[in-house]
């Protein structure tokens, strides 16, 4: 079956965009299936450097259909802005399509969202201020908007008339930015978004099964990682959607047993952005200088990236939770100049030696990483040659590295990346349709 999902096995800005896109040449489809415009996935190619947010990756390449899954939130103004970005750049937006199902990010979320941290005080969560939160809350209270209302108007007529008042007397009641629309005001700028993409709105579900009854190749794209997913990472400094292996299903409506392989993107290294636990994490120099070398800068929201070693308990985690078969390991080439590198292999709390990631924020803050050390690779050629020379060539160093990758975790590591381009990839496996 030629369905192929690509999931971050950390706490997102893993790679996942540069990954999709070197995998998506020979898919038909590529689908986001949750989360929404709080991602940000830089893609280089052609020389050109794109930076989505809630658009798939596919859209960059000509010819395929680039889906927006059920399962994700949509910012249709933002989403303007970058198909605008899309299209300056020479490219089209032809193949995009949004799940009827989908759920729409209002204005007001994004308000609720910044009074929500307020609240939180020292205990915020440091979102990316997207509305993310606030969107899902609503899905689940069953007052949210979705594509498909945009295209009935009775309907949409109705449901602002009592979801707006709700949330202007919750928005008050929060101290939150006020919202001077009205009822009529807000009919009319959804309107504007049905005039703009009313006609890329259908049910993805049905378009995805008959693509993978046809034969067609899908890849379905996640945003943020595994250790943001709303269950099972380190709540509540999560994001509100699931980033893990089950997330695919119900947030691109396909059955399990329609998923083929599923892809692992694990950085060489770790980063988190936001509050939250981060056992491996580097603190002053080490910290600043593993950021620089690995330019970890949200594409988002700008912020710098918290960094730190490889985590193995990380790894195993969203393994298991996400099924992998093989991984991606990203970034190495940032770790060409260190002498030393260390990855943590265990935790040590109290006393004990742990080997499964914690649901306890308090036993994940008296958390001890417990690290195995690796001599560096220094004798670096340029990333060209090694792709020529292909994963036997090598530095023995850095492939020792990676080997100790694959037996922690018992997962081959199928994509070798040392470099942003497409070009700089060394792809083990290759079958991948
Ligand atoms: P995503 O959110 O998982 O798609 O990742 P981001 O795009 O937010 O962050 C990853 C950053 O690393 C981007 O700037 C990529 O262009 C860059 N990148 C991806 N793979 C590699 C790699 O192997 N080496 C280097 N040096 N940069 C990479
Ligand atoms: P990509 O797809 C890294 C983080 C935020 C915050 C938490 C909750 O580029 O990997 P939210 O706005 O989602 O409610 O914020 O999740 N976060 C990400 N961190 N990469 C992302 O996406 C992220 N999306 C959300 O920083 O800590
Ligand atoms: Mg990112």
């Amino acid at each position: 079956m030629p369905s192929l999902a690509i999931i971050g096995a950390q706490w997102g800005d893993e790679g996942k965009g540069k990954i999709t896109d070197y995998l998506d040449e020979k898919a038909d489809l590529i689908v986001r299936f949750q989360g929404g415009n709080n991602a940000g996935h830089t893609i280089v190619a052609d020389g050109k450097t794109f930076k989505l947010h809630g658009l798939p990756s596919g859209v960059v390449r000509p010819g395929k259909l680039a889906v927006i899954g059920n399962g994700v939130v949509v910012n249709l103004d933002d989403l303007g802005e970058e198909i605008k970005q899309v299209l300056d750049a020479g490219g089209t937006i032809d193949g995009l399509r949004i799940s009827d199902r989908a759920h729409l990010i209002m204005n007001y979320h994004k308000k609720l969202d910044g009074a929500e941290e307020k609240y939180r005080g020292k205990s915020a969560v440091g979102t990316t201020k997207k509305g993310i939160g606030p969107t899902y809350q609503d899905k689940i209270a069953r007052i949210g908007f979705r594509a498909g209302d945009l295209l009935e108007d009775e309907l949409l007529r109705e449901k602002i008339s009592f979801i707006l008042p709700y949330k202007k007397d919750l928005m008050d009641m929060m101290g939150a930015e006020k919202c001077s629309c009205t009822d009529d005001t807000l009919y009319n700028k959804m309107s504007g978004w049905k005039e703009v993409i009313g006609d890329r709105i259908c049910d993805t579900s049905v378009l995805i099964n008959d693509s993978l009854d046809e034969g067609k190749n899908v890849l379905f794209e996640g945003a943020q990682g595994a250790m943001l997913d709303i269950d099972h990472g380190t709540y509540p400094y999560v994001t509100s959607s699931s980033t893990c292996g089950g997330g695919v299903c119900s947030g691109s409506g396909i059955a399990p047993n329609r998923l083929d392989k599923v892809l692992g993107v694990v950085k060489a290294y770790t980063t988190r952005v936001g509050e939250g636990p981060f056992v491996s994490e580097l603190f002053g120099k080490e910290g600043e200088e593993l950021q620089r070398k690995g330019g970890e800068f949200g594409v988002t929201t700008g912020r710098g990236r918290r960094c730190g070693w490889l985590d193995l308990v990380v790894a195993e985690h969203a393994a298991r939770l996400c099924g992998f078969s093989h991984w991606a390991v990203t970034k190495l080439d940032v770790l060409n100049d260190y002498d030393t590198i260390k990855v943590c292999t265990a935790y040590e709390i109290d006393g004990e030696e742990v080997k499964h990631f914690p649901a306890s924020l308090s036993k994940l803050e008296r958390a001890k990483p417990i690290y195995k050390e690796f001599k560096g690779w220094k004798s670096w050629a340029s990333s060209d040659d090694m792709v020529k020379n292909g994963y036997e060539g090598l530095p023995q160093e850095m492939k020792d590295y990676i080997k100790f990758i694959e037996d922690y975790t018992k997962i081959p590591a199928s994509i070798i990346s040392i470099g942003p381009k497409r070009s700089e990839t060394i792809d083990r496996y290759g079958k991948w349709y």
